[in-house]
């Protein structure tokens, strides 16, 4: 069987993806016409066009502005449901999907519109292609310690179906260490706590990640080689990475796909996965993912069968369904 046909056939888990990542330019134009949103593109391929990053932030402020078209319950079951046909397709038998409560609060739309059209999907992709999926519910860390604190109470009438808690938005000059006591409320309620980190900030912020908020993975983390102590903690404990190598790419983190450190991590010992971020903005899907690391670096069929591996490892399935998957 040729590399891209293993990628394709292997089932996998998804553990690093913005729900509002993954709309489409179809999608954004439709629900713009639909809600009479005026778009600043005069037509599908110029929203396309569009997609091209200098770095994090000029990712986000096109990323914030797209998810302006989603308004009513019927919007969130379609992006859930077209993402979820997407996973049935790569064979993604099991993704934890972040989405970011405040990007919809901060336009009065609230919980009670949002979460009811998630899990509608969610419930028909377990019904329909057997997905199981969980929800990471991410504070923005570009706004206040209190607006996270605020977002956290607002949810309560749906924790139970929410896995994690995330943070995610503007790295630089937004430590983990300004939400600490979020995340310790977070974990007092039994939320599992995941960070991005070390995509564009220093090593230091995966620091504060694992002794501050007490992770139980770091979304990102591929500066981590900037130091050697924190490489062998993350050895140590297995702490689990969710890379995303096209994302790193289109966000100018790496300058060329034959530079990306995901091998040696794993060569080193470190837990990693593959992931795909923000598929619609950064140009492929979970196995989009896979087949350009297999084109770019050396990677072969057991690495690919450890990377498929790892992402169920990493996971916060129960431990018997997990051990089935590795
Ligand atoms: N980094 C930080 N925030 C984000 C990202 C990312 O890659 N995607 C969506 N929000
Ligand atoms: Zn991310």
């Amino acid at each position: 069987m040729s590399l891209s046909s293993i990628i394709n056939n292997i089932p996998k888990a998804e553990l690093h993806l913005h729900i509002e990542g993954s709309l489409t330019p179809e999608l954004m134009w439709r629900l713009a016409k639909k809600h009479s949103v005026t778009l600043p593109y005069a037509s599908v391929k110029e929203i396309e066009a569009a997609y091209n990053f200098e770095d994090l932030q000029s990712f986000l402020d096109l990323y914030y502005a797209g998810a302006g078209v989603l308004r009513d319950e019927e919007d969130f079951f379609t992006l859930m449901w077209e993402y979820l046909s997407r996973c049935h397709k790569e064979n993604i038998v099991h993704t934890e999907i972040m989405f970011d409560p405040q990007t919809h609060t901060e336009r009065d739309i609230g919980f009670d519109v949002f979460m009811p059209g998630f899990l509608r999907a969610m419930d028909k992709a377990k019904q329909e292609y057997g997905i199981s999926s969980y929800l990471i519910m991410s504070f923005l860390r570009h706004l206040p310690e209190s607006a996270a604190f605020e977002t956290l109470s607002e949810a309560e009438p749906y924790y139970k179906h929410i896995t994690a808690v995330g943070l995610d938005s503007s790295e630089l000059g937004h430590p983990p260490s300004k939400f600490e006591r979020v995340f310790k409320k977070a974990k007092s309620l039994g939320f599992k706590i995941v960070a991005h980190a070390g995509e564009e900030g220093p090593a230091s912020y995966i620091w504060e990640a694992i002794e501050l908020l007490d992770v139980d993975r770091i979304d990102h983390g591929v500066r981590c080689q900037e130091d050697k102590a924190l490489m062998a903690l993350l050895r140590e404990r297995q702490i689990p990475l969710t890379v995303c190598p096209l994302s790193n790419l289109k966000l100018c983190v790496i300058d060329d796909m034959k530079q990306h450190n995901i091998v040696e991590l794993l060569n080193e010992g470190l837990l990693v996965t593959v992931n795909s971020d923000d598929p619609t903005y950064f140009g492929g899907f979970l196995n989009d993912n896979f087949v350009a690391l297999q084109e770019s670096l050396d990677i072969d069929e057991d690495t690919i069968r450890t990377l498929a591996a790892n992402s169920f490892k990493s996971s916060f399935l129960p431990e018997d369904v997990k051990r089935s998957f590795v």
